[in-house]
């Protein structure tokens, strides 16, 4: 790192008398992290540069030697030959120097209007944008593998649990749905958000404008925004989208959090509802019999993080005052690993989705414990004409009975069942199965194999 320290003189040197220790230029350079928003950087460069010479603020010839000189720059960073100076302190100013290196007083006239506190602000609007249409791909991905399991399992039946306790029985595809809708709203809210992301800062220059001609919505068209900022002071200090982008990103992981809590659980050797592929477990290095679901259990983990980003960033603007701080510096590295750890969390979580082996008969027998059918005993009287807290009532005294027996609702005989209501009928053995069950709640919304089926229906035009 020292010799990249080397004497190159600063954009503002000629105002300074002495030079930053190391240490300073180590404290307040952004380089080693904001390098990655160089071709988003060199994007709104070339987009600032065609105004600029549209204008007649800079000359044609200015303006090809800036497209030129750029080109080569980009070269150079994909090749990763292009040589990143701690000195330059950013991504902005070392692409800057390089560009006058090679075009010379071309590359000084770029920064014309601007200053790097608009410019910043539009790099990672750029940045943020192209997460936010990778991230809705992943969503769709992830949404398309749920929907397929669930057709495959819109008959299975597992018990479904509140307070974790046997409630009702569900169909594991109605299950699977019930994260397709979370997904769902999580893309909704990406597409939202993206909506505030894409206004274009640049023009704002460092906080009050600029005394040039320029023309911002030419810019805007340039690079595909919506809209320009309004207003030049909150252009350049606002970061509310990149807040806003942090808050959905943490509801992404809060479901797929959920969703990995549930997966764990279920391939617990006590529950044995499902297997997950082999490629996303991981074995014991002391007890061979293991076979551990780290990726579900990683996500649940790596979930903190992207919530610990949230807060960080709510936290560095909530005391800035207008207009730019260097505060905001601080937005970037939180705002990279909530991109990074959601794309690469659902980029897994979408195939681990497909290999996912459900073990139907463990459900189904987890399913038949716990007296799952209770409320539609209770139900079946109340459509007899019992009220239904009388029926609960009864329900209660039958299920306590089952509880002293080891027994079953639908090990009791027709008598013994009349024992607890007379208005018990042979009917009642259909309406006491698991199938039976969950056939009845044929309504949208319900469980119903019927229901998952045309919700899948739904969601797959949805996604089409
Ligand atoms: N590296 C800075 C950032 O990330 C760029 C803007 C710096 N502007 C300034 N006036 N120091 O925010």
């Amino acid at each position: 790192m020292t010799a990249q320290l080397s004497k190159k003189s600063e954009a503002w040197s000629a105002r300074f008398s002495e030079p930053v220790s190391d240490l300073v230029k180590r404290y307040t350079a952004s380089v080693f992290f904001d390098k990655r928003l160089a071709q988003f950087d060199i994007q709104g460069s070339l987009a600032h540069a065609d105004m600029l010479a549209q204008q007649g603020i800079i000359s044609r010839q200015d303006h090809a030697d800036i497209q030129r000189g750029m080109a080569q720059i980009e070269s150079e960073i994909a090749a990763g030959r292009f040589e990143w100076l701690l000195d330059l302190e950013d991504v902005h100013l070392n692409i800057e120097k390089r560009l006058t290196e090679l075009v010379g007083d071309a590359g000084k006239r770029l920064h014309t209007g601007r200053s790097r506190n608009d410019q910043v602000a539009t790099d990672i609007r750029l940045y943020l944008r192209s997460a936010i249409d990778d991230i809705v791909v992943l969503l769709r991905e992830l949404r398309l593998a749920l929907v397929d399991l669930a057709e495959q399992h819109a008959e299975t039946i597992l018990p479904g649990f509140t307070h974790m306790q046997v409630a009702q029985p569900v169909t594991f595809g109605h299950h699977m749905l019930a994260y397709v809708e979370m997904f769902g709203r999580d893309a909704e809210r990406m597409a939202d958000c993206r909506k505030r992301v894409n206004r274009l800062p640049l023009g704002a220059a460092a906080l009050a404008g600029t005394t040039f001609p320029i023309d911002r919505e030419r810019v805007a068209a340039t690079l595909g925004f919506d809209d320009v900022c309004r207003n030049s002071l909150d252009a350049v200090s606002d970061r509310d989208f990149a807040i806003e982008f942090c808050a959905a990103a943490a509801l992404v992981m809060t479901h797929v959090s959920r969703m990995s809590e549930e997966l764990v659980i279920w391939m617990s050797p006590r529950v044995g509802f499902i297997e997950l592929a082999d490629r996303f477990c991981t074995g014991s290095s002391i007890m061979p019999q293991k076979k551990n679901p780290d990726v579900p259990e990683l996500a649940r983990g790596k979930t903190g993080r992207v919530n610990g980003h949230l807060i960080a960033l709510l936290t560095l603007m909530k005391g800035q005052p207008l207009a730019y701080n260097k505060d905001n510096q601080e937005d970037k590295e939180p705002l990279f690993d909530t991109v990074d750890t959601v794309i690469d969390t659902l980029r897994i979580f979408a195939d681990m989705a497909r290999g996912i082996t459900v073990k139907a008969d463990a459900m189904r027998a987890a399913a038949l414990q716990g007296y799952a059918t209770a409320t539609d005993l209770a139900d079946y009287l109340v459509k007899k004409g019992l009220p239904f807290r009388d029926a609960h009532e009864a329900v209660a005294r039958a299920v306590r009975a089952c509880v002293d027996r080891g027994c079953d609702l639908s090990d009791l005989s027709l008598d013994e069942m009349r024992t607890f209501s007379p208005l018990v009928e042979a009917d009642i053995f259909s309406v006491l199965t698991l199938e039976g069950s969950v056939a009845a709640r044929d309504h949208i919304g319900g469980t119903a194999p019927n229901q998952v089926r045309r919700a899948i229906i739904e969601v797959r035009k949805q996604l089409s």
